[in-house]
């Protein structure tokens, strides 16, 4: 991968827009997680609203993929594909939106957020909230003058003393007239290396944290990945542009996800970037 470009300004008008669309893709997903649902029901959810929109889901013959959207199951780390999984009591779901506006210039705007199904089990309630602050610390970072190592830095270490793992195979990415984009943003690494972010840089944190090890494997269909160990695994996303006081989440939501203990400033905007805590 290249440069990292500088957006313009009208680009990041349109980025807020499509950015937005994906949010309210995720809010109103969270209404309608329950036991009983399937992952194709949640497909069919994005891919109605998507459209309605005037937009299109982004994962949609995206490199073959089948889908509108990725349905990420316990052990299923990312890129699960919908089907006729029937979700259950006590399991997590990680929904996983890309939306893309057309109109004028295209952009995507990407988004995920990690679902409880019923009541969760000690162990998952651990690894999504554990998930869930570690974008929270990775967005902290986020100013100009700060490094992509800083952001890797803080939720790896976050991570790691709460026994969790971060995986490494997938990392989050810049975004807007291609899905992916330059740079790769690890969550995990060393603090004052890698490249300097500057404003008007945008880009994806969605660090994946496993309860076991962070290793993974694809299964046969190429594309789903799970935990090598089967440890339960969550995951939430952010499109996020750098600006000159700090970072504009540009996904953030404009009300509580429900099925999910959504009480944070990330979720809630405003969107600019507060100092870390
Ligand atoms: N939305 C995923 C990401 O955060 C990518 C999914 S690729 C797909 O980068 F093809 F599986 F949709
Ligand atoms: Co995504
Ligand atoms: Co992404």
């Amino acid at each position: 991968m290249g440069a990292i470009e500088i957006m313009s300004e009208s680009s990041l008008e349109r980025m807020r827009l499509v950015c937005q669309l994906a949010a309210d893709t995720l809010l109103m997903v969270g209404d309608q997680i329950r036991p009983g649902i399937t992952t194709d029901d949640i497909n069919t959810l994005v891919h109605d609203y998507t459209l309605a929109n005037d937009a299109i889901p982004s994962p949609l013959n995206y490199k073959g993929y089948p889908k509108s959207v990725c349905t990420s199951v316990n052990e299923v780390v990312c890129h699960g594909i919908p089907g006729n999984r029937t979700l259950q009591d006590g399991d997590i779901v990680n929904v996983d939106v890309t939306s893309y506006l057309p109109k004028r210039d295209g952009f995507h705007g990407d988004t995920s957020a990690t679902f409880y199904v019923g009541e969760p089990s000690d162990e998952a309630k651990h690894v999504v909230e554990v998930s869930r602050r570690c974008i929270e610390l990775g967005i902290a970072e986020v100013s100009p003058g700060k490094r992509l190592g800083d952001i890797g830095a803080a939720i790896q270490e976050h991570a790691e003393a709460q026994g969790c793992s971060v995986v490494r195979d997938y990392v989050g990415h810049g975004i807007g007239r291609e899905f992916h984009m330059a740079p790769q943003v690890p969550h995990y690494g060393k603090r004052g290396t890698g490249k300097r972010l500057k404003a008007g840089m945008v880009f994806t944190i969605e660090p994946m944290i496993n309860v076991g090890h962070y290793e993974c494997r694809v299964l046969g269909d190429d594309w789903t990945v799970v935990t090598a160990d089967g440890s339960w695994s969550a995951q939430f996303e952010h499109t996020i542009v750098v600006t000159a006081g700090g970072c504009e989440v540009l996904t953030a939501r404009k009300a509580l996800l429900k099925n999910s203990e959504d009480k944070s400033w990330a979720q809630l905007g405003p969107l600019a970037c507060p100092a870390a805590e």
